[in-house]
């Protein structure tokens, strides 16, 4: 991995952050009740942050360069959806629980045909249609949302205010994950 994110575009940023996720998911199930809940509240911030930098910046390209790009960008934002149901799930059960690795379980498989869909179809498409000049300014982009978008699905956190504030309303994602997460203050 590099230091500067100049010379990474935005698929190698993406890539990136699926497999570093889906590494600390897959260690999850080994580790104890207490890390569980640190590992999978890990997961869910980055999860929420990758998701809404792909909302923000690299959908909106798909849509605007890829052939039937509306129609993948649909069925993204719906995997993006039932990613943050389970999230929600897991936001809610207790990792000591038993239903804990098997909701762990089902995030795993969404989120694995997702990251598929996306690099197998949608990341290539966009190295073919969009100059490198292009793919390296959406990296940054991402990078700057990421940095700017809820690390924690609390509800009344900054991170979101702050999100509206540096990338302007409207950001879907970041409304629902707020209402389908709300309660977590509660557990806090
Ligand atoms: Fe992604
Ligand atoms: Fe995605």
């Amino acid at each position: 991995m590099t230091t500067s994110t100049g010379d990474r575009d935005v698929v190698d940023i993406l890539t990136t952050d699926h497999h570093e996720v889906l590494d600390l998911v897959s260690q999850i199930p080994g580790a104890d009740p207490a890390q569980r809940r640190d590992m999978t509240d890990t997961v869910i911030a980055e999860l929420m942050r990758h998701s809404v930098a792909e909302e923000m910046y690299v959908y909106p390209a798909m849509r605007d360069h890829l052939p039937d790009g509306e129609g993948k960008v649909q069925h993204d934002i719906e995997e993006h959806q039932q990613l943050v149901e389970v999230m929600k799930e897991l936001e809610d059960l207790d990792a000591a629980d038993a239903r804990f690795l098997e909701t762990l379980g089902r995030l795993e498989q969404v989120l694995r045909d997702h990251v598929s869909d996306e690099e197998r179809d949608q990341f290539p498409l966009l190295r073919a249609h969009l100059t490198r000049e292009q793919l390296v300014e959406l990296g940054t982009k991402v990078e700057t949302a990421k940095k700017a978008a809820p690390t924690r699905p609390h509800p009344s956190a900054p991170h979101s205010e702050l999100f509206h504030k540096v990338l302007g309303p409207g950001v879907g994602l970041v409304d629902r994950l707020r209402d389908k997460l709300r309660g977590r203050s509660d557990r806090a």
